[in-house]
């Protein structure tokens, strides 16, 4: 078996979550804005995780109440919940994975881009106070949107002489998990033997998932089965908030997708070889200097960028066409993050 094969049969494994816990480091995991819609949820699921000792549940307001329901459960991680500005440096300190969903969330008609004005500043100032407090830690950034957060975090570092481009990753999970379940649906295959590579940013046609590569393949899909289930993968973000109709937006498979993404960081950390995962970091295997792609996930965060590998004309055209809307957002991201120092 290769090392990206072992890797994803790793990920199929992560994804029996349960109550294990077996003899792994402590380790702290911080969750800001754990009060909100995908806050909660992801909370829940990373006191299940046996990688996580202790779990720090931060918000502007809330959290004494999520973290007291939480903390009954009976599992590993000792919970503290910190509300306010005030308790942010202590939520953070000692932390070794913090996942930031905190921020507002899209309504019908919005685009993840709307969401700037509100999350960029939000974003800006809850990495500072990272910069200042767990300057080691790995970043896992759900705050939309994600292809301009991630370089607002990682400008906000340098600026405070700390940014390890290893550390800083923006979460782009929930497109594999969407990609996963409408490639198995469609193809008729196990969803839990599936992988699917996605690629690029995280927001419409900068979501590219890689069908060609997919592991197991499937023949019978046509080009425009693949055309079908490529949009979907694109669009899958907006099913949902039209369907939550102004209530948010995706929330729960948002949670379960941030979870596996934080457990896949814990035990690159912990020294499992092999964890591979997409994500979008900073980068250079494209012209732009943040992209997702598959990356090996080590003791120190990100051990190596993956190439594309083969793209179809398809994907290289779907390649082609998301830079212009990608390279936008990443200089939107860094100009905001210099302009507000
Ligand atoms: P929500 O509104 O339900 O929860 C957001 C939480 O953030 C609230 O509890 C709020 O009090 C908190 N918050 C606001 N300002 C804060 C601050 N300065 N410090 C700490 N907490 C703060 O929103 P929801 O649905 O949980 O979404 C959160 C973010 O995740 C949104 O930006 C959304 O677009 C994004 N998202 C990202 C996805 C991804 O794949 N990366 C998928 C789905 C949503």
């Amino acid at each position: 078996m290769n090392a990206l094969a072992r890797a994803s049969k790793q990920a199929l494994q992560t994804a029996a979550r349960g109550f294990a816990s077996g003899a792994y480091p402590d380790r702290k995991v911080a969750v800001l804005g754990a009060a909100g819609g995908i806050g909660q949820p992801l909370s829940l699921l990373m006191k299940l995780s046996p990688y996580v000792s202790e779990l720090a549940l931060y918000d502007i307001a809330g959290t004494p109440g999520v973290a007291a329901d939480v903390s009954h459960i009976n599992s590993k991680a000792a919970v503290k919940g910190y509300a306010g500005e005030d308790q942010l440096g202590e939520a953070l300190k000692g932390a070794d994975v913090v996942i930031i969903p905190a921020g507002v969330p899209r309504k019908p008609g919005m685009t993840r881009d709307d969401l700037f004005k509100i999350n960029a500043g939000i974003v800006k100032a809850l990495v500072e106070a990272c910069g200042k407090h767990c300057p080691k830690a790995l970043l896992n950034i759900i705050s939309n949107p994600v292809n301009s957060t991630v370089p607002i975090a990682a400008e906000t570092l340098k600026r405070l002489g700390v940014y390890d481009e290893k550390r800083v990753l923006g979460v782009t999970t929930l497109d594999v998990v969407r990609a996963k379940t409408f490639y198995a649906e469609k193809a008729g295959l196990d969803v839990s033997k599936v992988d699917v590579p996605v690629v690029g940013g995280h927001a419409g046609v900068t979501i590219l998932p890689l069908f060609s590569q997919a592991v197991p393949g499937a023949n019978k899909l046509s080009d425009a089965d693949i055309d079908a289930l490529t949009k979907r993968t694109q669009d899958g973000g907006t099913e949902v908030v039209q369907a939550k109709a102004g209530k948010g937006s995706a929330t729960l498979s948002m949670a379960y997708a941030g979870a596996l993404f934080a457990d896949a960081c814990l035990r690159g950390l912990n020294g499992d070889p092999d964890v591979v995962e997409c994500t979008y970091v900073a980068s250079n295997i494209t012209e732009v200097p943040f992209f997702s792609s598959k990356v090996k996930l080590g003791k120190n965060g990100v051990e190596q960028v993956y190439g594309l590998g083969e793209l179809n004309d398809y994907e290289k055209a779907g390649l082609k066409a998301m830079m212009p809307e990608l390279r936008a957002s990443i200089e939107k991201g860094i100009s905001f993050a210099k302009e507000s120092q």
